[in-house]
């Protein structure tokens, strides 16, 4: 099963996407996840990234497009991969459509999670993840059982670089720039499935499985 999972920032990605993969076995390939690690290990595609990441603004398309293609040929996405956060522009969905040729596999679906930009900031800015295992939790909509300290693993959390409220402003004024396009486009592929995300992450997801049944087979 092929799929991508979009939204504009907060709208839930990545909290989709840790369930999904745990149900379909597919790996789970988060751009944003990605670069975060190139600037934790002090790489030269992290020194590039973090420029942009931390201003709220998009990496370069060239950047971008070479990591996802390098990790799309890999082994694990024989059965299948879920991509959150990537395409995000019309020119990083055209260089998927042809690597996916290349590689000699499909779209399956592209699932746009849909949630009003009044919730987004309150979602952002009360995001806290686990340092050690990267789970993600809300302060409000998802608290862990014991303040700061993750439930799966016990390791400590932290609140992102660009959660703060003038970083969350901007990206959500370039994302949404980007996303009309995108969503036209899959649209006209017959793919887009739109899910309304302001329901509990719970029946959000219940939503998700309802449109991948459809699709796996
Ligand atoms: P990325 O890491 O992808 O950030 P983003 O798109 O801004 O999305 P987020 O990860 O912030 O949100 P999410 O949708 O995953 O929400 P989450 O599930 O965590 O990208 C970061 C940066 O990298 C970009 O700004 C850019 O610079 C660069 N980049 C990445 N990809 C790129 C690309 N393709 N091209 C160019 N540059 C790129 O949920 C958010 C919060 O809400 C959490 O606290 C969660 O617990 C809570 N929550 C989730 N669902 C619900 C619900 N249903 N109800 C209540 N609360 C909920
Ligand atoms: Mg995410
Ligand atoms: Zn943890």
């Amino acid at each position: 099963m092929n799929t991508i999972v979009m939204g504009l920032p907060g709208a839930g990605k990545g909290t989709q996407a840790a369930l999904i993969v745990e149900r379909y076995k597919i790996p789970h390939i988060s751009t944003g996840d990605m670069f975060r690690q190139a600037v934790k290990e002090g790489t030269e595609l992290g020194k590039k990234a973090k420029e942009y990441m931390e201003q709220g603004l998009l990496v370069p398309d060239e950047v971008t497009i070479g990591i996802v293609k390098e990790r799309l040929s890999k082994p694990d996405t024989a059965r299948g991969f879920l991509l959150d956060g990537f395409p995000r522009t019309t020119r990083q969905a055209k260089a998927l459509d042809d690597t996916l040729v290349e590689l000699g596999k499909k779209l399956d679906a592209v699932i746009h999670i849909e949630v009003p930009l009044e919730l987004l900031v309150t979602r952002l800015t009360g995001r806290r993840i686990c340092k050690e295992c990267g789970a993600t939790y809300h302060i409000t909509f998802n608290p862990p059982k014991k303040e700061g300290i993750c439930d799966r693993c016990g390791g400590e959390l932290y609140q992102r670089a660009d959660d703060k409220e003038e970083t969350v402003a901007k990206r959500l004024q370039v994302n949404l720039e980007q996303t009309t396009p995108l969503l036209h486009y899959y649209e006209e592929k017959g793919i887009l499935h739109n899910i309304d995300g302001k329901k509990e992450i719970e029946e959000v997801f219940q939503m998700v499985e309802t449109v991948l049944r459809g699709v796996h087979q």
